[in-house]
């Protein structure tokens, strides 16, 4: 279980272990595009602002990976707070 801070929206959203961040954003009614949510597609690339990040999809570049996140499939890394810009 880890925390996601929503920047633009000003929500604070906890992502259970069951549970994807996109899945968690999207029960806490803030709006999320997603297409695959197997971490192939590319649909659901968000912009990270802060936080480390356990990287499980196929899809972004290694230079991509400081400051976007797949959120249907990745994960924090160590359980600590990811920020997104959402
Ligand atoms: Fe396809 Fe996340 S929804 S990569």
């Amino acid at each position: 279980t880890f925390d996601v801070k929503l920047e633009k929206t000003g929500k604070t959203v906890t992502v259970p272990e069951d549970r994807s961040i996109l899945e968690a954003i999207r029960d806490a009614g803030v709006p999320t595009v997603s297409s695959c949510e197997s971490g192939t597609c590319g649909t659901c690339k968000t912009k990270l602002i802060a936080g480390e990040v356990d990287h499980r999809d196929m899809v972004l570049m290694d230079h991509e990976k400081e400051d976007t996140i797949m959120i249907c499939v990745s994960r924090s890394k160590g359980g600590e707070e990811l920020v997104l810009d959402i």
